[in-house]
């Protein structure tokens, strides 16, 4: 009898492995979760405009009269930024969503020469669902800091958090979107004009 149970159990955990994923979808859609935006516009209408003022926010021009430092000074300009850094952290839920399309027929992500086609990055995202979850969570870890950074009004950390908001984006893109890119400064050749400055001389400085 006990016997019969412990297979019974080890039956049952096998099916339960098995059907795992199926159950994670069957939940998804139970709860009514279901992607609606592609992956490319999660990146161009949530991650880009979200970012991209935290990245601006702490900067160092050097100009014929000088080096002008540009921080954020006002409660209304650490309020902004505390929206932009919420909405980040969100974002990688969004990615979490299994299941996106990565973008409309047709539509190009070639703003970079040697990227996968949108098909082909779904199913890579599909086959590591586990890790692509764990890059999402590396963005919103390093949202996190910039958040603590802004709620201190620390500009310095806020730069430090930028950085590594970077670092995140990267580590994502170099899996899904760029692999067989052997450069790991793969970004650059976006076209200086998509480039916001802050980026920019992240780049220049990792790269030196
Ligand atoms: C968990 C994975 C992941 C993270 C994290 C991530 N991205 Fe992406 N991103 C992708 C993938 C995959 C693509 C390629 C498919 C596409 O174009 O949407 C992409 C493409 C892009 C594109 C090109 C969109 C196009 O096709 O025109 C931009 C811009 C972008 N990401 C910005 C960012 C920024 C900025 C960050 C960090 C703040 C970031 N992404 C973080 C997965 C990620």
């Amino acid at each position: 009898m006990i016997r019969s149970i412990v297979f019974f159990l080890a039956w049952l955990s096998v099916g339960v492995l098995t059907a795992c994923s199926e159950t994670n979808h069957q939940a998804q859609e139970a709860a009514g979760i279901k992607p609606f935006a592609t992956l490319q516009e999660i990146m161009l209408s949530v991650i880009d405009p979200n970012v991209d003022p935290i990245w601006n926010s702490v900067s160092t021009i050097a100009t014929k009269e000088g080096v002008i430092e540009k921080v954020p000074t006002t409660d209304a300009e650490w309020q902004t930024l505390r929206n932009h850094a919420i909405v980040l952290i969100e974002a990688g839920n969004l990615l979490q969503i299994p299941n996106r399309t990565v973008a409309v027929a047709g539509a190009s992500t070639s703003i970079h020469p040697v990227e996968l086609d949108p098909k082909e990055i779904e199913k890579a995202i599909q086959r590591n669902q586990k890790d692509f979850s764990e890059k999402a969570i590396g963005l919103q870890n390093a949202a996190k800091l910039a958040l603590a950074a802004i709620e201190e009004k620390n500009p310095d950390a806020l730069l430090k958090a930028g950085e590594k908001i970077e670092h995140a984006c990267e580590q994502c893109h170099s899996t899904y979107w760029y692999p067989n890119d052997t450069k790991p400064l793969a970004w650059k050749s976006l076209g200086s004009k998509n480039i916001n400055p802050t980026y920019a001389k992240l780049r220049n400085l990792s790269q030196s």
